[in-house]
């Protein structure tokens, strides 16, 4: 990559058949979801909100995606912590112990055993101006459950990502979780076109910051590398816990960024997220990362991963 003016060019499909499989298949959920609208239980797909209310004029808004597994809702007080972040950083006020109590509510009746809980919250809806309303403007409360149809996943955890690099073009405060992911959905759709699974967004010093939707991790000399907590990245729940697996699994993890340059030196490759766990990526823009195939301290990773999942009963 690393050259700026082909920003958005798209260059020849690299994955093998199998990954590309994988981008093309159908979505992982059913889009038969059942929601929680500002209190009221309804489908989804029946949820009706302003074109005023300013996530859709402004994206000002923000989410949070927590993965089900067994029916319970994973690392919830990390991700419920993130959530009054977000809400405190963008100064919108609104009862989150309400919001968890619909939540969980939403969670029982819907009956999903696998699958994901997404919460929204908007300003709220108002004549278009672009400071914030004057007056009564109550936020838009949403939360949703939905089960998943098949692990979207399941192919490239075992054998590796392709990945490609792509200009980091998000705003300056990427550890808010803002609904603004245009730059995200933009990377995540170079990707897919290049039959890659996710996009590694370089920042203009040549630092890997993170995927467009999953937190990255080198491998180098034995050490975990990745980003420091900073506004140019979400702090990642799956990174969080990452960092714990990794100090069970005695390999030392260093809160340093790697760049694009050093992706040629990395033993290993990885990305985490609440959907995608630990997964290995084995290729960056055509080139193998390490040996080509997923390493042993992924695989340890990936491996503490479940063990922590079947420890907490998961
Ligand atoms: N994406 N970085 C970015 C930019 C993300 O959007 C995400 C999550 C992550 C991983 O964070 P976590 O481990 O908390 O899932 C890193 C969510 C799942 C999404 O937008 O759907």
């Amino acid at each position: 990559m690393a050259d700026y003016s082909s920003t958005f060019a798209f260059a020849a499909p690299i994955a093998d058949a199998s990954s590309l499989q994988t981008i093309l298949d159908p979505p992982m959920t059913t889009g038969d979801a059942l929601a929680n609208w500002n209190g009221e239980l309804m489908p989804l797909r029946d949820v009706r909100v302003s074109v005023l209310d300013r996530a859709f004029l402004f994206g000002d808004a923000i989410y949070e995606v927590l993965r089900v597994y067994r029916g319970r809702p994973f690392l919830e007080a990390e991700h419920l912590e993130r959530l009054r972040r977000s809400l405190r950083e963008i100064r919108v006020s609104c009862d989150v112990d309400r919001l968890v109590h619909r939540m969980r509510e939403t969670l029982r009746l819907a009956q999903v055993q696998e699958g994901l809980i997404y919460i929204q919250v908007t300003r709220g809806e108002a004549p278009r101006t672009h400071r914030f309303p004057q007056g009564d403007c109550r936020p838009n409360e949403l939360v949703y459950v939905e089960e998943f149809t098949a692990d979207p996943y399941a192919v490239p955890r075992e054998a590796g990502a392709a990945t490609v690099t792509i200009p980091d073009l998000r705003w300056k405060r990427c550890d808010i979780k803002s609904v603004n992911l245009l730059a995200n959905c933009l990377a995540a759709q170079q990707a897919a076109e290049q039959g890659c699974v996710e996009a590694l967004l370089v920042a203009a010093d040549g630092t890997i910051t993170e995927g467009s939707h999953m937190s990255a991790f080198g491998v180098m000399d034995g050490q975990v590398l990745t980003s420091p907590l900073s506004p140019s990245i979400l702090p990642g729940i799956t990174r969080g816990l990452l960092a714990r697996l990794a100090a069970r699994c005695d390999v030392p993890l260093q809160e340093t960024s790697f760049r694009v340059t050093d992706l040629p030196q990395l033993d290993e490759l990885f990305l985490t997220g609440t959907t995608s766990e630990v997964l290995p990526v084995v290729q960056v823009d055509g080139q193998a990362i390490g040996t080509g195939r997923p390493g042993p301290v992924t695989r340890a990773l990936q491996a503490a991963y479940r063990q922590f999942l079947e420890e907490q009963n998961w």
